[in-house]
């Protein structure tokens, strides 16, 4: 298909957005999808055993992986070796069909000639310089993030505003979500004390009397795994080992009306929310309660930061998750990493002009982040990845997905909550008992197909945003046929 073969450099024409609801009959596929009556039972059988067949070469990687490595990660007795699109084979030759795209990363799918051309490219070119100097792709890449956001729709700008007069919003580049998050972090503390300071009649901002210090996160939310960022990921079983963490963070609950005016006080100095939790559980934030938080955020001068780390950059189907909801719910900061460079580590900082004004020269950095290799590649892919006929495919699969997700729970009901979560291409099935999740994720691996669990209750599907009907089909019927036999 031509859009996902297009040259690397290519400069992207601001286009106006429409604003379809992925997944809804409002969106407008080529034809009419048809779905099964009936769940599929092919893949009742596992397809692959990983505890036999392994080969010396096998066996010899997950021995140096065990003797050498840091046992932090709990993995699946095989060795990936290579990938194409959606697929990805192990040392042992076999083929799995990957709808967790390496955790919402590969939008682009696996071996993509584009980026492995200007990978080559421009690591030939100029590699890293350090931010001691300017490069070139990293103004680039932020001129995109910033249009595309004008004319998308996000940040305060609505969806077609090709209004470019005014101030520009700002980008820091990092290398990873978790340090995008550290930095919006860094930013909302220091605006926090200019305006403490500028309420407190005369008090300087670094008077160690400001109170403005405390940071909003809510229950089930992930924003990374540094101290600061795990300070306001809600998971009791990744903070409990590493207390003290940040002081002064206060947990809400996505959602919830009733308790915001006291939960976001005049000593908050920011609120972190992801639009749509991703390891949460895939749970999405309503477009009122947003609006809510935003006039309280107002009321007492805290910044809005959305985490889109995970649902943003056309995961949830536009830019941002937010891009299509009314200005009145916008943020202050986004913060994004995952598929940006389609796995080369990246991640950025994208603030409003205002309060963009307070990180002046010294005020934070970081080595890698921002290097010519990284925004080279972050230019190639988002430059593919927003193009029209790209952002109508994921419009298309998400459809298709959604449509065959919701017959599960009615074919299922015993297993299944009812309804799919999520939005565009980041959904998740909720199931009733809290064994099943993990179990379905390796069913499925067994019967050749990558899928995730999330939160405590939810299974969920990232693939990449290049998928294929016929990969949808491949992955449900797996799903099914998995299902059918839990079921039994
Ligand atoms: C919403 C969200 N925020 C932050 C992070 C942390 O990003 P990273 O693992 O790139 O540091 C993640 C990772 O899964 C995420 O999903």
């Amino acid at each position: 298909m031509e859009v996902f073969s297009k040259s690397p450099f290519h400069t992207v024409p601001a286009r106006r957005f429409t604003q379809t609801r992925l997944g809804t009959s409002a969106s407008v596929p080529r034809s009419a999808p048809s779905f099964p009556s009936s769940p599929s039972t092919n893949y009742q059988k596992p397809t692959y055993s990983f505890q036999n067949s392994q080969s010396d070469f096998t066996k010899a990687a997950l021995t140096r992986a065990s003797n050498y490595l840091l046992g932090v990660y709990a993995r699946p007795g095989f060795v990936l070796s290579h990938g194409k699109g959606s697929y990805v084979w192990d040392t042992e030759g076999r083929k799995f069909l990957d709808f967790s795209a390496g955790i919402a990363v590969n939008a682009l799918g696996h071996g993509d000639e584009g980026v492995a051309k200007t990978l080559a490219e421009q690591s030939g070119k100029l590699l890293h310089t350090s931010n001691v100097y300017h490069n070139e792709w990293a103004g680039k890449l932020a001129e995109l993030l910033v249009n595309l956001t004008r004319t998308e729709g996000g940040l305060g700008y609505s969806a077609g505003d090709t209004n470019t007069a005014g101030a520009n919003p700002k980008v820091f580049f990092a290398s990873s979500g978790t340090e995008a998050n550290e930095g919006a972090i860094k930013i909302a503390r220091k605006v926090g004390k200019d305006r403490w300071a500028a309420a407190s009649h005369g008090r300087a901002w670094d008077s160690p009397e400001c109170s403005k210090l405390r940071i909003v996160s809510f229950e089930q939310s992930f924003h990374g795994r540094s101290t600061g960022a795990l300070s306001l990921t809600n998971s009791p079983k990744y903070q409990i080992p590493f207390r003290p963490l940040l002081p002064g963070v206060d947990v809400g609950k996505l959602n919830d009306f009733d308790n915001l005016n006291s939960l976001v006080s005049e000593d908050t100095c920011a609120v972190f929310v992801e639009p749509i939790q991703g390891e949460g559980g895939i749970n999405t934030a309503s477009i009122g309660w947003l609006a809510a938080l935003r006039k309280r955020c107002d009321e007492v001068g805290a910044v809005l930061v959305f985490d889109e780390i995970q649902c943003g950059i056309y995961r949830a189907g536009t830019l941002w998750a937010h891009s299509t909801f009314p200005r009145e719910c916008h943020p202050d900061i986004v913060t994004m990493a995952k598929p940006l460079a389609n796995g080369y580590p990246i991640g950025a900082v994208l603030l409003r002009d205002d309060i963009a004004q307070t990180m002046t020269a010294g005020t934070h950095g970081t080595t890698f982040g921002g290097s010519p290799l990284a925004c080279a590649v972050g230019y190639h892919v988002l430059s593919r990845l927003s193009e029209e006929p790209f952002v109508s495919h994921i419009a298309e699969m998400s459809t298709y997905l959604i449509g065959r997700l919701e017959l599960l729970s009615r074919w299922f009901p015993q297993i299944l909550q009812p309804g799919v979560r999520g939005r565009g291409l980041i959904l998740g099935l909720g199931f009733k008992d809290e064994k099943h999740p993990g179990l379905l994720v390796n069913m499925a691996r067994e019967r050749g197909v990558f899928v995730l669990t999330a939160g405590k209750d939810a299974v969920r599907l990232v693939p990449s945003l290049t998928v294929s009907k016929e990969e949808v089909d491949v992955a449900v019927d797996v799903i099914e046929s998995c299902l059918g036999e839990m079921q039994t």
